[in-house]
């Protein structure tokens, strides 16, 4: 493998952008110095070989990101490889600039024990292209009664879910709060109390009652959050709470912060650029929690901005064609993501000075790995090399990005098998040309892989 030097990209290094020169040997970035091509007359993505025998690639005009790290997906394997695998599902990661992401235990067989997990692990070993780390259940088939075997999991997940649904008995919860802080690991919930639902399937809002759909309150999902807030407090445990899509959420996060507990939480790239006003009669347009008020959306944007809100995670969750084909009402919940969530927000969120592309970038990469830095995943950083970041001596895991490139969101062109998006059909600017996991290419913009093999 030779050493590949990137030139004059605008990289983010130590929370800014910075004009640096990278060199990237045996998989490591080896140098990072101050750009040395600056007014040079070598074309963009034109690989030259220098007198070290580097390959050299001009990167000027172009940005390096640290592989974004996505704290929820589904990548459906074992159990649901029609929707997604493990293979497609990480290609699709890469494709969007991510290097890491944290799989959901909503599988069949679910992660409740170590058996069951190895089923996962092994295709992850065999299959994955970016780093997949996966999570274990809280409960039992996810079925909210007996509790998974943590002792056994401990090792090798990120955290404790039940994703996809919420874990209804409060003193089962309370129970896998003692434990999981007993192994050093976090609670990580789908907040989501079932009987409020009450079988509605968008936000019970203006648009519900306009076009007659049974409405999903806003109370379903914040009236969980503040009971498990009221639980990490007596336990002490450290508690995530998915997905969040309400204002309430956020204040009840934003009030648990100030108290100085161990809670933090996420949004996707859909609760932070849309309303319920934008829904459509379609498929795509359908997930769990709802996109709700624009009340709503405000009270995640600026809990983004202030930090209370600690990443954007993507709840990538392919399903069938079939299964999206089903109109609002009738389709499963669940949208991809991980292929438009950085140009998506970009564009809807720095480009309109709403947020600073170092806080995008920190969102989608350094505060999650640095808060999920936990013991196992340390372990899991030392044996698969994962980053915390661009650093001399870490992983080369990156992204190289042409943020002037504009084009329209087309779900043909995906490398997830889900294509079910709200977002086809936006324009967007930011362009992943190039995913590096370990100094290797794992994906690679056709414009960008002819230039490199020249
Ligand atoms: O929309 C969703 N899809 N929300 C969930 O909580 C689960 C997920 C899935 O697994 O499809």
């Amino acid at each position: 493998m030779r050493k590949l030097k990137l030139v004059n990209g605008t990289v983010f290094y130590h929370g800014r952008f910075q004009n640096l020169d990278l060199t990237i040997d045996k998989g490591r970035i080896v140098r990072l110095d101050p750009s040395s091509l600056s007014g040079s007359s070598v074309s963009p993505i034109s690989p030259v070989s220098n007198e070290n025998n580097e390959i050299v690639m001009d990167c000027s005009h172009l940005h390096i990101f640290p592989g974004f790290v996505d704290l929820h997906v589904h990548f459906r394997e074992p159990g649901f490889s029609y929707k997604e695998t493990i293979e497609t599902g990480s290609r699709a990661a890469a494709h969007g600039g991510y290097t890491v992401c944290c799989t959901m235990p909503n599988l069949k067989p679910v992660p409740d024990t170590l058996e069951n997990l190895e089923v996962q692990r092994a295709i992850i070993r065999d299959k994955a292209v970016v780093h997949v780390l996966p999570y274990g259940a809280i409960t039992c088939g996810e079925k909210g009664a007996k509790l998974a075997n943590f002792e056994e999991l401990a090792p090798y997940v990120v955290a404790f879910t039940d994703d996809g649904v919420g874990v209804a008995d409060e003193g089962r919860m309370r129970e896998a709060m003692v434990k999981a802080k007993a192994l050093g690991k976090a609670i990580v919930a789908h907040a989501e109390e079932i009987a409020l639902v009450n079988g509605g399937v968008i936000h019970d809002g203006t648009y519900a009652v306009r076009h007659h759909h049974k409405g999903n309150p806003s109370a379903s999902e914040w009236k969980q959050v503040e009971r498990d807030i009221a639980l990490a407090e007596e336990t002490g445990a450290r508690y995530h709470i998915c997905h969040i899509s309400t204002k309430e959420s956020v204040a009840l996060l934003r009030e648990a912060q100030k108290k100085g507990l161990p809670v933090t939480g996420e949004t996707g790239p859909h609760y932070l650029t849309m309303t319920d006003e934008d829904l459509r009669e379609d498929g795509r347009f359908r997930m769990n929690p709802p996109i709700r008020s624009g009340a709503d959306r405000e009270a995640l944007r600026e809990a983004l901005i202030d930090g209370t809100l600690l990443a954007v995670a993507t709840d990538h969750a392919p399903h069938s064609a079939e299964e999206k084909s089903r109109g609002l009402d009738k389709s499963l919940n669940g949208i991809v993501g991980l292929e438009t969530a950085f140009p998506v927000l970009y564009t809807q969120l720095v480009l309109t000075g709403i947020l600073s592309l170092e806080q995008l970038v920190e969102a989608m990469s350094t505060r999650p790995m640095a808060s999920f830095r936990l013991p196992e995943v340390k372990e899991a950083k030392a044996s698969l090399g994962i980053p915390y970041g661009i650093e001399v001596n870490e992983a080369a895991d990156l992204g190289i990005w042409d943020l002037n490139a504009a084009y329209t969101i087309d779900p043909e062109t995906f490398l997830s098998m889900g294509h079910a998006t709200p977002f086809a059909g936006w324009t967007v600017h930011g362009m992943c040309l190039n995913t590096l996991v370990g100094g290797e290419s794992a994906y690679e913009d056709p414009a960008w892989k002819e230039r490199c093999c020249d």
